[in-house]
């Protein structure tokens, strides 16, 4: 690192920065000017944009945390096989969507609805068993002292039968070389692209239909962000995952999601096709530092 790097230089070197906010405009700025977009996105443009028969429906979702209302009335569908990119400023909720889908928080009205069924009030596991709906966790959440292949198994801890965890591991281990080669060893020794890969596995071994991921990208080098997308693709295309995701690198998650929406506020500003999203010059201003 030389002398005279500001924090941003080093996000940026880090591969952040590409995809972030113009330089020029301040975080309040991206704020102020974003709650101006304000049109109305309705439930029918939703609808249409997930193609027929919903995996997962929010209808006017209002969550938070304690007495805070976060979301006020979300609307948000996703087929299956698709992917669904959330954009927007800092502290504009998308996180707080994953977390309500998964039930992390309090839902005070609305519904969470997968493949034709209410699961509004279902707690995590069993979204997890039941819904089909796994989550990523964001944080460094590999334990650094078990080895890869025990991290994995932790992805079954709510199967009553472990044969079926370990069947489900080897099929991940016959599929990522990567991992397969250091299953015995100490996770903590994986390199930041391998443990995200171990925690987009861990995810697969209840089979979920539906994937929550909340900043792939993020600590990345651009190399090991490339890997992950690819993974994301395959899991998308090759076996019909949907996957809804957060993303501050805007441009790489719009161009890797079928449809796009930014958040500004609790609430769904735009919804559009990712591609037409990242060509829209205000996204390009605000979001993509163009
Ligand atoms: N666990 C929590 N408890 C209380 N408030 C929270 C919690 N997590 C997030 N918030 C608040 O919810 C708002 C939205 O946060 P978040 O969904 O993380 O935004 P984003 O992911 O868009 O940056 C912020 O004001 C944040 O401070
Ligand atoms: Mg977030």
């Amino acid at each position: 690192m030389s002398e005279g790097q500001t924090p941003q230089d080093k996000k940026r070197a880090a591969g952040y920065g590409e995809g972030g906010v113009a330089p020029a405009m301040s975080v309040g700025d991206v704020a102020r000017e974003a709650e101006t977009m304000g049109a109305s996105v309705s439930r029918g443009d939703i609808l249409a944009l997930a193609g027929p028969e919903p995996v997962l429906e929010l209808r006017d979702l209002h969550a938070g945390y304690g007495a805070m209302e976060i979301l006020h009335g979300i609307d948000l569908a996703i087929g299956a096989g698709k992917s669904l990119c959330i954009v927007g400023p800092n502290g504009a909720g998308k996180s707080t969507v994953l977390h309500s889908i998964f039930g992390f928080t309090k839902i005070t009205g609305g519904t969470v609805i997968t493949s034709g069924r209410d699961v509004t009030q279902l707690t995590p596991s069993d979204k997890l068993r039941d819904a089909k709906i796994a989550y990523i966790l964001q944080d460094n959440s590999i334990f650094p002292d078990m080895t890869v292949e025990e991290n994995l198994l932790m992805g079954g801890y709510l199967l009553n039968n472990q044969r079926k965890a370990h069947e489900a591991a080897e099929k991940i281990f016959a599929q990522y070389d990567r991992l397969a080669k250091r299953r015995r060893e100490r996770a903590g020794v994986l390199s930041g692209g391998e443990r995200r890969l171990l925690e987009i596995s861990r995810s697969l071994i209840m089979d979920p239909n539906v994937l929550l991921v909340d900043e792939p990208s993020i600590g990345l080098e651009p190399r090991m962000i490339d890997m992950v997308f690819e993974i994301l693709a395959d899991l998308r295309d090759g076996h019909g995952k949907s996957i809804i995701m957060v993303e501050q690198n805007a441009k790489r998650g719009l161009e890797f999601a079928d449809i796009g929406y930014v958040m500004v506020s609790g609430r769904v500003a735009l919804a559009a096709a990712g591609r037409e999203l990242l060509e829209n010059p205000q996204v390009g201003r605000l979001f993509l530092g163009s």
